[in-house]
């Protein structure tokens, strides 16, 4: 397998077989609104040749959101916008997928102006409630034109909450065995799906740790439909830094009997570590904090680097919520968000 041939998601055919991990930008407006600068930064990362962009996680659940750049995606979601987004990815060849979350435990209550809820305090109707919304976005997403959607599982959101047995310690049909935990995201998933089509890509984010079994979370999600499968883990922020991508093994151990293609992200800041996932037959490679570093990055490998600048110094969620850089090798702001968000 190489790195710029062209690959296939479900009946998305992408031009490469790199991806931009879901990261939140924290460029929403207020109250979660899509912006004009949100639109921007995935169209600069489609004009550097990144396969396939991920959004940063969309709320949604309007009050349930992370933190205040977050954006969200419901009735009040600006729709030519959101097409916008769409239209100036596809023109500049490369493919979109929107990540759909809720914030769970991690919700912000000062944000919201309601405490945070996860699996133990859903009840049965709110979790009808919250499948209407996940279709609903779902919807949306797809008549503005996106290529995919993906189900965020993974990083102690709601979904991830379900599958993690030391968070969700139900003793209903929503908790106990793995297949129980998984309940409530495959019926998430299965929602997503419908309001998609057999074909459509929707993809699913999941943990490689905290779920206990990542083989048999594999297995449910593909059961469930799912057309590709990216792989992360909970404590991403704080796994050793050493050149090597930090989930291979754990998928590589995981995989057997899994056919749908998985998407590996994680420590992967060089060529070879890209390679490195390629040769172990994982068809999709994942990239998040690099990106953020350069969102020329991958434009940047094509054309031989070996290396990203990015050093995994986490100092990107911090400097990131300021919104007028994105990485602390960033000397200058970006002019435009000061333009959207006011001094
Ligand atoms: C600032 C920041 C924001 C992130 N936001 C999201 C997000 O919205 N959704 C998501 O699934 N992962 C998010 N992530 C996690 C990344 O997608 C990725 O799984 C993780 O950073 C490991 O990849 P990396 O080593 O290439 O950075 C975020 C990471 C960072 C650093």
């Amino acid at each position: 397998m190489e790195l710029w041939e062209s690959a296939s998601i479900g009946n998305m055919t992408l031009r490469n077989r790199t991806v931009r991990s879901a990261t939140n930008e924290h460029l929403a407006g207020r109250d979660g609104a899509i912006t004009e600068a949100l639109v921007e930064c995935y169209e600069e990362l489609a004009a550097h040749q990144v396969g396939l962009v991920i959004t940063g996680h969309y709320a949604v659940d309007a009050l349930a959101r992370v933190d205040a750049g977050q954006p969200s995606l419901d009735e009040r979601t600006d729709r030519t916008l959101l097409k916008t987004a769409a239209d100036r990815i596809h023109a500049k060849g490369g493919k979109v997928a929107i990540q759909l979350n809720h914030g769970g435990l991690k919700a912000s209550e000062k944000l919201n102006g309601r405490p945070s809820r996860g699996p133990m305090e859903l009840t049965a109707e709110d979790r009808a409630d919250l499948l209407k919304k996940y279709r609903f976005a779902a919807r949306l997403a797809r008549e503005a034109g996106f290529d995919g959607v993906q189900v965020h599982m993974a990083h102690g959101y709601l979904l991830s909450s379900f599958l993690n047995p030391k968070e969700n310690t139900r003793t209903d049909r929503y908790g106990g065995s793995v297949e129980n935990r998984f309940r409530f995201p495959g019926e998430v998933l299965r929602a997503v799906r419908e309001e998609w089509g057999p074909e459509a890509p929707v993809l699913v984010k999941v943990n490689c740790d905290a779920v206990e079994d990542l083989h048999q979370v594999l297995k449910l999600c593909q059961e469930a439909g799912a057309s590709a499968a990216e792989i992360s883990g909970i404590r991403f922020a704080s796994e050793e830094i050493n050149g090597e991508p930090f989930y291979l093994k754990k998928v590589i151990e995981a995989r057997e009997g899994i056919s749908m293609p998985l998407i590996l992200v994680g420590g992967i800041t060089s060529r070879k570590a890209a390679e490195q996932v390629l040769q172990a037959g994982i068809p999709f490679v994942s990239f998040s904090r690099s990106l953020i570093c350069e969102p020329d990055f991958i434009e940047k490998l094509k054309n031989g680097a070996e290396k990203s600048r990015c050093t995994h110094c986490n100092h990107c969620f911090q400097v990131y919520r300021e919104r007028y850089r994105r990485c602390i090798l960033h000397k200058k702001e970006i002019p435009q968000l000061r333009e959207t968000f006011g001094a």
